[in-house]
């Protein structure tokens, strides 16, 4: 959210503000500073654009040193009464050049203010020499780039009061020429918080101390009754921050952000009462906000943003007249924001996103006079939104909440406001968008997924003309939006999940060529049709999927190369796949899924590409399959069922480390799948489909025992729940099971299936099988396999799904399967299997049509009974457990498999079955199950 980011303005400028003297200047210090000036260079020209922000007004103050004249009246030059120099401000002057290592500056040995910030010393160091300036009482070195390790000398400047050493690149926008870091080490940090005892003001952000240990910090109390001002932001410190320096009697700054590594606590009573600014963001610390902070009446700016802060809101805050800032986002705090404040006439920003704060937004957020940023996002607020009586708003976020009720109008008269997100709540609202109109300033506007929000953009109004950040997902939005094509600059462009019909307006097809730093597009969801829009060169984000777009995919696409996420799927596009989308460099998801594509698969596939996700199933696209997908090195899904692909396996895809998802299911793959003799082929491929093909052969054993993706991956072993980390774009993947095709709209990375359905494979089923201990589904029907079942096969205790029909299995049902726990469904009907039904476990939920077609099979479910003894004692022996059904064979049946259960809901276990049963398992696993039947 780059309109969020506000330049980070530094002013930590020593005004220097002695009387002139007119008396004569000294002639050594003189000469010294006539050198210095020869040993820099003034450069107005070089300089960076930052500095603008920084320093108000450039001069050269250098230009009246002239040899003929009184230094004591130049610029920047002070003098004590006998000519001495003692004051040399040179801040903001445009000096370049080397810093001499013995520069004449530090033979002013009378100074006592020394100013050099914002100039460029070009990664200069730092020189013992400026300890011979042992009158300093200011020394300000800040921002001139300086490189290395701070003098140990430094600590001889016994009469230091104020020391800035501040380099804080990492705040600044323009990159730096070099890598440049300030450092102090233990010995001379320990030297001089011991020798500069009458130190005020500390500021080292960005110098690097990480080699400051806890205990050098515990020196910091040593100047206790002088510290007023610490700085220490971004200075790699880490342990643990003494919480006793939070309490020196006359501390009112303090800033420690951007310490990650940097713990402590907020002292529980005796915060110092002076304390104005307190800074502690994106730090570690921890532990509660004390009540006691409300002691500290002087505040005006608290930040605890990004900290590991806990409890309650303390109600002393909401009493601080004076306080200008409150950030407490990004902690884990708890409960209401109080509902009753003293005052906060000065208040402008309040942050409290990204907590888990509960109840209703209090009424004073609503009119406070000069409230400009007001961010309660990601809480867990409720109740409405109420009106707002104060016009100073130019940020408003509420999103992610669990508000409800009108959008409240009053926000439509906002005429400040520069973003506005109320995102992801439940409101509702009747839009026009001329209600829009005073919205002038408005760079971002957020409404996407609410309970019901509708806008009408059928009118002309000439809105939002600064827009450059427009989210409006699930709006109800029925026509294409024609103010954005009076829009000059935007960046994001998401109108998904909309109801928008028809062509896209060519006025848009135009505008888009204009919009040099459009990002995302996201039109995906809505009934478009016509041409495909071509979005501009830079955009990283093309999503029109689920529409109705028809015609070509145009070779103009192939300016589009910054892409990284392109998905038309779900469209009516024809026509060849332009060939250069295999040479976009950052493309990591390609998805073209379920269009009228045809011809090739791209051929070119670059050596160093960014490919992820490749979906191209169910077009008419043909073979053969181009050997540089082999390129694709980080690819993790490759879908490509459904076409007219006419090819052998492709082994040479199994060197890819990454690939979980390969689906070439109905196709025209022919001959036998072998090994090509990688040592670990495939070694993440969790989902393997290759079914309803021509293959033939054997079972491709020698993969089979090698899959490690499906063998024993415990759950907490998987990085993440989910495959694909797009952000805007799920991988999604269509399974069979149970006969049934199903789309998981994301997929486990927990899932496991193998389906060799519908091949012409033959011979038996391999013992490996068994190892694959994590494997959810496996189909091997209407192929021409042999043999018996192998015992092994009762070692998949994670399967829910097992098919084996159609082939010409004999033998025993082997009684192992019945341990195991999860299989749901299972279909062995079409072989010549003979002898009894196993009876325990999982077995007493399946039915006839499970064994079908097997003649010489008997036992429970079928009607041919093997033997009336064996059949009763089983039957018995279900007896002596509870009464009925025993408990354990009850709930074990009745279970849902993790995946099983989320993917298709519980209830298709319940169809047919008595209701009492679900009760119990209900009550027994304590999940609710959805109960309808299908
Ligand atoms: C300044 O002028 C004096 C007297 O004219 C001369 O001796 C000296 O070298 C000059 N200094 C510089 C730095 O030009
Ligand atoms: C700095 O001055 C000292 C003593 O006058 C001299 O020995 C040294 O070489 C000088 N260093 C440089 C870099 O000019
Ligand atoms: C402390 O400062 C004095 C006076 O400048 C100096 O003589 C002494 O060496 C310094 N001590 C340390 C440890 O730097
Ligand atoms: C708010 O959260 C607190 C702490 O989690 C909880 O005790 C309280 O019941 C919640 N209040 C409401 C209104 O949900
Ligand atoms: C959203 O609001 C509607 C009524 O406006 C209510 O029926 C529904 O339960 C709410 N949903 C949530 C999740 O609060
Ligand atoms: C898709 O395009 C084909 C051929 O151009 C056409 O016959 C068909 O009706 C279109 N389908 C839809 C849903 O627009």
């Amino acid at each position: 959210m780059g309109c969020f980011l506000f330049p980070y303005v530094i002013f930590h400028f020593l005004l220097f503000n002695f009387p002139l003297y007119t008396c004569l200047c000294n002639h050594h210090d003189k000469s010294s500073l006539l050198q210095f000036k020869s040993s820099v260079t003034v450069n107005t020209s070089h300089y960076y654009s930052w500095l603008d922000d920084v320093c108000s007004s450039f001069s050269s103050k250098t230009e009246s040193w002239t040899n003929g004249t009184n230094c004591c009246e130049w610029n920047g030059v002070t003098c004590d009464m006998a000519g001495n120099v003692i004051g040399l401000d040179l801040s903001c002057s445009h000096l370049q050049g080397q810093f001499h290592p013995n520069s004449t500056i530090f033979s002013l040995k009378h100074l006592q203010q020394l100013n050099l910030a914002y100039n460029d010393f070009s990664g200069s160091s730092l020189s013992s020499g400026i300890g011979d300036l042992v009158n300093l009482v200011h020394l300000n070195l800040s921002y001139s780039v300086f490189n290395g390790d701070v003098p140990s000398t430094i600590s001889n400047l016994s009469k230091l009061v104020s020391l800035d050493l501040s380099s804080d690149w990492g705040s600044v926008d323009d990159p730096m020429p070099l890598y440049l870091s300030i450092k102090i080490d233990p010995y001379t940090w320990n030297r001089l918080i011991h020798n500069a005892t009458k130190l005020r003001e500390i500021h080292l952000d960005g110098v690097d101390l990480s080699s400051i240990t806890e205990n050098s910090l515990l020196l910091l109390p040593n100047l206790s009754s002088t510290l007023v001002s610490l700085s220490l932001s971004n200075t790699k410190l880490h342990g643990k921050f003494p919480s006793g320096v939070l309490s020196l009697p006359n501390l009112q700054k303090l800033d420690l952000s951007s310490n990650e590594w940097l713990r402590g606590e907020l002292p529980k009573s005796n915060l110092s009462t002076l304390m104005r600014h307190l800074d502690l963001s994106d730090t570690a610390f921890s532990g509660e906000i004390p009540n006691s902070i409300g002691h500290s009446k002087s505040f005006n700016y608290i930040s605890l943003r990004n900290c590991k802060f806990g409890g309650l809101i303390p109600s002393s805050l909401f009493h601080l007249t004076q306080l200008s800032l409150l950030d407490l986002s990004g902690n884990g705090l708890v409960g209401p924001i109080s509902s009753t404040i003293t005052q906060f006439p000065k208040l402008h920003t309040l942050q409290l996103a990204g907590n888990k704060l509960n109840g209703t937004i209090p009424s004073w957020c609503y009119s406070l006079p000069f409230l400009s940023h007001l961010f309660l996002n990601d809480n867990q607020l409720t109740g409405s939104v109420g009106e707002f009586s104060t016009h100073s708003l130019k940020y408003l976020d509420l999103s992610r909440n669990k508000l409800q009720g009108d959008f409240p109008n009053s926000i439509l008269e906002l005429e400040n406001l520069v973003g506005l997100s109320l995102s992801s709540n439940n409101l509702t609202a009747l839009v026009d968008s001329h209600q829009f109109s005073k919205l002038k300033n408005l760079l971002l506007l957020d409404l996407s997924h609410n309970a019901f929000i509708s806008i009408n953009f059928d009118n002309n109004a000439d809105i939002l003309p600064n827009l450059q950040f427009l989210y409006l997902s699930s709006c109800n939005i029925s026509t294409f939006p024609k103010f954005l094509a009076s829009v000059k600059n935007i960046e994001v462009l998401d109108l998904s999940n909309n109801k928008i019909r028809g062509s896209i307006p060519q006025g848009f097809h135009e505008q888009l060529l204009h919009w040099k730093d459009i990002e995302t597009i996201d039109l995906s969801s809505n009934k478009l049709q016509g041409d495909l829009p071509i979005p501009p060169s830079g955009t990283a984000h093309f999503l029109i999927s689920n529409n109705e777009i028809s015609g070509d995919i145009s070779s103009k696409m192939c300016n589009a190369s910054s892409l990284r996420i392109l998905n038309l799927a779900h469209n009516n596009l024809t026509g060849h796949i332009p060939q250069c989308l295999g040479t976009f460099p950052s493309l990591e998801v390609l998805d073209l899924q379920m269009n009228n594509l045809h011809g090739n698969i791209p051929q070119n596939f670059l050596e160093e590409n960014a490919f992820e996700t490749i979906k191209l199933n169910d077009n008419k696209l043909k073979g053969p399959l181009p050997q540089s997908l082999a390129h694709c090195t980080k690819l993790q899904v490759l879908d490509l069922g459904n076409n007219d692909i006419e090819d052998t396996f492709p082994h040479w895809l199994e060197t890819l480390q990454e690939l979980q998802v390969l689906s070439l299911r109905s196709n025209k793959f022919h001959g036998v799948i072998t090994c090509f003799g990688t040592e670990h082929p495939f070694p993440m491929l969790k989902i393997f489909d290759v079914s309803d093909n021509n293959f033939s052969g054997p079972l491709p054993a020698s993969y089979i025992k090698n899959f490690q993706g499906m063998m024993n991956v415990s759950d907490n072993q998987t990085r993440s729940l989910y495959m694909g980390t797009h952000g805007l774009y799920n991988d999604s993947i269509v399974i069979v099971m149970k006969g049934q095709h199903m789309k998981l709209e994301r997929i486990l990375t927990a899932f496991t299936t193998i389906d060799l359905s519908y091949n012409m494979f033959e011979g038996e089923i391999p013992e490996a099988i068994g190892e694959l201990i994590s494997l959810k589904g496996l189909n091997l029907s209407h192929n021409e396999i042999s043999g018996t079942i192998p015992q092994s096969l009762s070692h998949l205790r994670n399967l829910e799904w097992l098919d084996l029909s159609w082939n010409q299995l004999k033998g025993e049902i082997p009684m192992a399967l019945s341990s195991l726990n999860f299989l749901a469904a299972l279909n062995l009907s079409q072989n010549q299997f003979e002898g009894v039904i196993p009876t325990g476990g999982q077995f007493i939920t399946f039915e006839n049509d499970s064994y079908a077609g097997n003649p010489m099979l008997c036992g429970i479910p079928l009607s041919k009974s093997c033997n009336e003894d064996k059949e009763w004692s089983s039957i018995s022996r279900l007896d002596d457990e509870e009464s009925g059904f025993g408990w354990k064979v009850v709930t074990v049946g009745y279970a849902c498999g993790m995946l099983f259960g989320i993917i298709s809901g519980c209830h298709l276990f319940f169809i047919g079955k008595p209701q009492w049963l679900a009760t119990l398992v209900e009550a027994v696993f304590n999940v609710r199950m959805t109960k309808q039947k299908a």
